[in-house]
């Protein structure tokens, strides 16, 4: 049976798409058949950020009647399937967002993991994949704005029946991870399922196009990425061994290809 996650937040820009692509990127990696889907049809960018957005056929066309879910369906990184929605907005247009719930009831017999990078806000066709998901898990950077924006969220997917699970803060600076999950957890009620460090190494391994949990495996982020997919697949997850080998692999290709691009 499918487990389907839908990544929220309150406003945009808090890292909803880098935590779908790469939490789906890692749970590939570990072997798990995983999708990825881009929900947020109107400022869609999860097929931008690894190189798939020139692709044909979209959840756009999909929620046109114009296609088959099967056909929007893409290879990515590791391995991992992708929905990416259209950029255009008129196929934007054109897409129905009720047919949403249909098109995912077709996706649960496929992958062991379905994640829904979910539009910000609160519009109506945003709150299908609050309601769908098994678990909704709120995406927050760690300033009070967006603690707020996220609350809002948790009470939107409560009133539509869905599930909060829990919360990923990222952006994490330099103040103690376990005071500012202990503030976040009062304020919102949810527990703290993971913190992502603010790394640079994410808009570096953007402008590649390849997810940062690929292109720089050892990183802070990387690593924090890695732990909480393994904790959403429940496996136990040995940082050192991980760690060590991730950073000698990024070291030897630093070394291979010193000099190129
Ligand atoms: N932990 C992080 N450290 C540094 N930059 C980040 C981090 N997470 C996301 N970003 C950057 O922030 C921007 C917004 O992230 P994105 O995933 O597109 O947010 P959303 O999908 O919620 O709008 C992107 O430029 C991304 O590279
Ligand atoms: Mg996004």
């Amino acid at each position: 049976m499918v487990r389907v996650f839908t990544f929220a937040s309150g406003k945009g820009g808090t890292g909803k798409t880098t935590v779908t692509v790469n939490l789906g990127t890692s749970l590939a990696q570990f072997g798990k058949n995983t999708i990825i889907m881009d929900a947020d049809i109107g400022m869609a960018n999860l097929g931008l950020a690894i190189g798939l957005e020139d692709v044909p056929i979209t959840l756009h066309e999909v929620l046109a009647g114009k296609a088959n879910i099967n056909d929007a369906i893409y290879e990515g990184p590791a391995g991992v399937k992708v929905v990416p929605s259209g950029i255009s907005l008129q196929g934007f247009q054109q897409a129905n967002p009720e047919r949403l719930r249909d098109v995912l009831n077709e996706m649960v017999d496929r992958c062991d993991y379905l994640l829904i990078d979910a539009p910000a806000g609160i519009s109506r066709d945003g709150v299908i994949p609050l309601a769908v998901a098994d678990d909704v898990v709120l995406v927050v950077n760690p300033e009070l704005s967006s603690i707020v924006d996220a609350l809002k969220t948790k009470i939107l997917t409560e009133v539509v029946g869905g599930h909060v699970l829990g919360v990923i803060i990222n952006r994490a600076g330099v103040e103690k991870p376990e005071l500012v999950s202990q503030k976040m957890e009062k304020v919102l009620g949810v527990k703290v399922i993971g913190t992502i460090p603010e790394d640079p190494n994410i808009r570096r391994a953007a402008s590649f196009k390849i997810p940062v949990v690929i292109k720089y495996p050892g990183s802070g982020s990387s690593v924090a990425i890695k732990k909480i997919a393994a904790s959403l697949a429940g496996i136990t997850y040995d940082e050192k061994s991980v760690e060590t080998k991730d950073k000698f692999i990024e070291r030897f290709a630093k070394v291979l290809f010193r000099g190129k691009k």
